[in-house]
């Protein structure tokens, strides 16, 4: 699976934001062209944005872009300028339906090939993001084979039920959970919400290890500060590690070879499911480490 532990969000209007982004240890740089942009610097942003792909992902990062949703008009013309070799997926804003999904396959299938790039290589993320959207998560994650990953967008999903967006996040309690499990049951990546109090970072941290617990495996950001504590939060810690070695260890060799698929562990039991999830973890912990090698060169 890709590495998503932080998508970090990037005006793509916004000059020393996108000439400060290499130095940033995000595993995603989404450069955005929808709502963190003004309608009058649309144009400016998909310029700026196609001629800094290249520059943003110089420091190890994956560029993504974020566009417009249909209903706007101006998804095509985000797209005609930005799908360009340097760009590895597109982030769609408001995504309420599989249709919208399968029209951005067509059309990314179109510019692959007039423009000479790999026939299905830019990604395609979802963001779930209204009550429609949230609700129809499933479906139009699997309308593409593309589509890798779904972020819960709790700003918009909150104006869309019009309710307060707070920290603590009772209000999205269940968009939260559906999303994460419309992306697995669709073996996608899970990305939680932005947290919009950048300067909380205790409650940044408490919110991402419930996420982390609801099924997340990255977190959409938008402040620096927020990229360390995401990747940390996670990347399997060494006590998961160990825990995931010893499992392993005696399920192999005290189970397995023994004829048996149910051991005991530290006072708890391993079967095959817990032995699974173990070398899952052993697994992500290679894609990591595989992933920041690359990053490092
Ligand atoms: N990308 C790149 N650099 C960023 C950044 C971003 N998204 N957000 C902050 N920085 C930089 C600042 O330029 C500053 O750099 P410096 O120390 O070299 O001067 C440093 O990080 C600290 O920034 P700070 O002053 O704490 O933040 P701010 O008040 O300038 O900006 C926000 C706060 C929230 C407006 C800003 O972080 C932002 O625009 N985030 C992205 C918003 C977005 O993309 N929204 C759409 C998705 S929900
Ligand atoms: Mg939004």
């Amino acid at each position: 699976m890709p590495v998503m532990r932080s998508v970090f969000y990037v005006p793509g209007n916004n000059e020393s934001f996108i000439q400060k982004s290499p130095s940033l240890p995000a595993d995603i740089i989404t450069l955005d062209l929808e709502d963190s942009v003004p309608p009058a610097e649309k144009a400016k942003a998909r310029e700026m944005t196609r001629d800094n792909l290249k520059l943003t992902g110089s420091g190890g990062s994956t560029v993504y872009v974020r566009v417009n949703n249909w209903e706007t008009l101006m998804t095509n013309d985000d797209l005609e300028a930005v799908v360009y070799p340097g760009l590895s997926g597109i982030c769609l804003a408001k995504c309420g339906h599989p249709d919208d999904v399968k029209r951005l396959d067509w059309k990314l299938d179109e510019l692959e090939r007039r423009r000479g790039m790999p026939i299905g290589s830019v990604a395609i993320q979802i963001l779930c993001e209204t009550a429609k959207g949230v609700i129809n998560a499933y479906p139009s994650a699997t309308a593409s084979k593309r589509v890798n990953s779904l972020i819960f967008g709790a700003v918009d999903y909150t104006k869309d039920m019009r309710v307060k967006l707070t920290s603590e996040g009772v209000e999205q309690f269940y968009a939260r959970s559906h999303v994460a499990v419309a992306a697995r049951a669709a073996g996608c990546i899970a990305i939680d919400c932005p947290y919009v109090a950048f300067q909380d970072v205790e409650g940044y941290e408490k919110s991402t290890r419930e996420g982390r617990q609801m099924g997340y495996e990255g977190r959409m950001l938008i402040h620096p500060s927020q990229i360390e504590p995401s990747n940390r939060i996670y990347s399997p810690s060494a006590e998961d590690a160990e825990w995931a070695k010893g499992v392993v260890e005696v399920f192999e060799k005290e189970g397995i070879a023994k004829g048996m698929a149910a051991v005991s562990f530290k006072g708890k039991m391993v079967d095959t499911p817990v032995y699974d999830n173990a070398r899952t973890i052993l697994k992500t912990m290679e894609e990591i480490a595989a992933f920041d090698k690359k990053r490092k060169g």
